[in-house]
């Protein structure tokens, strides 16, 4: 029906097209392009069908306008990282072609993400009549929807809401982030932030923490108060929440590891000169660093992430967790990636299919929770994320 553009061959970027390539009614054809084209050809022949590659540097507009206009994709799905999308929103912009993402754009040398660059696209996505749906992965993506859900079918107002992040994986390995360790480790060294009553406070990163026991065996983890990217549209959209927080799961290894590393530098995204070459520690560390999709064979266990929502339904305070349970060796199994890189790359194909098929759509620049959640509901149980809703005892202090 209609052929995709995928930029970027990491972890996510596996997933997917392998999602992509599961539904050939709806992504007749794929495309995957990335910075080293032999990590495209890996994911090709691993795949039933055929997919075109190519190889692309998408910092570079007119290469990435070049190849929309050699392909005439109907979509371009971006997992790259998060540095490239204003330049791939430039080339969409250029072809007149719809735009997904997972992350929001971040420049390179300031560890800062937030919406303002991406929505100042509106004007010019409205104009030229095509639509960019930002962050489709799970937190940012299966999040938002997942808030937008419980305000449409359990509550009459929505007024707090924590996002929570489990890995109750293990990969075995001393240290190692899940997904891209540069984009990681900027997130979670960076002060927390979080929404109360019409103002964003700030912590000291990784400061506040709490223990929340997550269902189906998982139990107590302690979790720590984040800044994630997806508060910041949330507030916007649902102007009830009095509250709104993001908490993710660290162990006291990766901690360690991360303080230690932070101690000497090696987290910094300051240039030093080694040796009279200029190289960034971080990206340095990078290097060193297993890559995240060799962890999919050695990771074991699985992840819970979900949102706990309180408000009041029919004159009644109520509070609901909506959550999914994805497990490491399944999605392995499956595709050949951990769950992490799964949870991200299958709402990233289910965002894509649903404005494909015309069950979302628009002209302009969106975040997920602006559309009707129960389409993107019912795909994710079809499509490998299945989900289920709560009544926890107690709320979150
Ligand atoms: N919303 C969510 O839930 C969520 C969760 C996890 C990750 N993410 C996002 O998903 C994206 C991908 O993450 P990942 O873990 O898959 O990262 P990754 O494994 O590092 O993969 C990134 C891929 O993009 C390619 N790339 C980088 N710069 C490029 C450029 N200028 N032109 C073309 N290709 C380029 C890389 O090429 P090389 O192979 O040559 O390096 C690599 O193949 C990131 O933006 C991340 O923030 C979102």
């Amino acid at each position: 029906m209609a052929k995709v553009l995928i930029i970027g061959a990491g972890g996510v970027g596996h997933v997917v097209t392998h999602k992509c390539a599961q539904v050939p009614e709806v992504f007749s054809e794929i495309v995957l392009a990335s910075r080293t084209e032999e990590k495209c050809k890996r994911i090709a022949a691993q795949l039933q069908r055929p997919i075109k590659t190519a190889q692309i540097d998408a910092d570079d507009v007119k290469q990435t306008t070049a190849l929309i206009e050699r392909e005439k994709p109907a979509i371009v799905i971006n997992v790259a990282l998060p540095y490239q999308d204003l330049a791939i929103m430039d080339a969409c912009l250029a072809t007149g072609v719809h735009y997904v993402d997972t992350a929001n754009y971040e420049p390179i040398d300031t560890p800062k993400f937030e919406y303002s660059w991406q929505w100042a696209y509106q004007e010019r996505f409205r104009k030229r009549g095509i639509m960019a749906l930002l962050g489709s992965g799970f937190d940012p993506g299966a999040t938002n929807v997942y808030t937008a859900y419980l305000a449409k079918h359990h509550f009459d107002t929505i007024e707090e809401l924590d996002i929570i992040d489990c890995n109750a994986g293990d990969h075995g390995q001393p240290f190692a982030t899940n997904f891209n360790p540069e984009i990681n480790i900027r997130e979670i060294t960076a002060p927390g932030h979080y929404w109360e009553n019409g103002t964003w406070q700030t912590t000291d990163p990784l400061s506040v923490s709490r223990l929340y026991d997550f269902p189906e065996g998982i139990g107590p983890k302690k979790i720590f108060l984040l800044y994630h990217e997806e508060l910041e549209s949330i507030v916007k959209n649902f102007t009830t929440l009095r509250r709104a927080r993001f908490w993710m799961t660290f162990s006291e290894n990766y901690l360690t590891h991360l303080r230690v590393l932070g101690n000497v530098g090696m987290t910094s995204i300051k240039p030093i000169i080694y040796q009279g070459q200029e190289i960034v520690p971080l990206q340095f560390l990078k290097a060193l660093l297993p890559d995240p999709s060799s962890l999919g064979p050695l990771t074991k266990g699985r992840t819970c992430i979900g949102c706990l929502v309180r408000g009041h339904k029919d004159g009644k305070e109520k509070l609901a967790f909506v959550y999914n349970i994805c497990d490491h060796e399944a999605c392995y199994r499956e595709v050949g990636a951990q769950a992490i890189s799964y949870t991200t790359g299958v709402p990233a194909m289910i965002g894509a299919m649903l404005m494909l098929t015309g069950k979302w759509q628009g002209a302009g620049v969106f975040n997920m929770e602006e559309f009707d959640p129960d389409p993107f509901m019912e795909a994710m149980t079809r499509h490998g994320l299945p989900w289920s809703v709560i009544t926890p005892i107690a709320p979150m202090a």
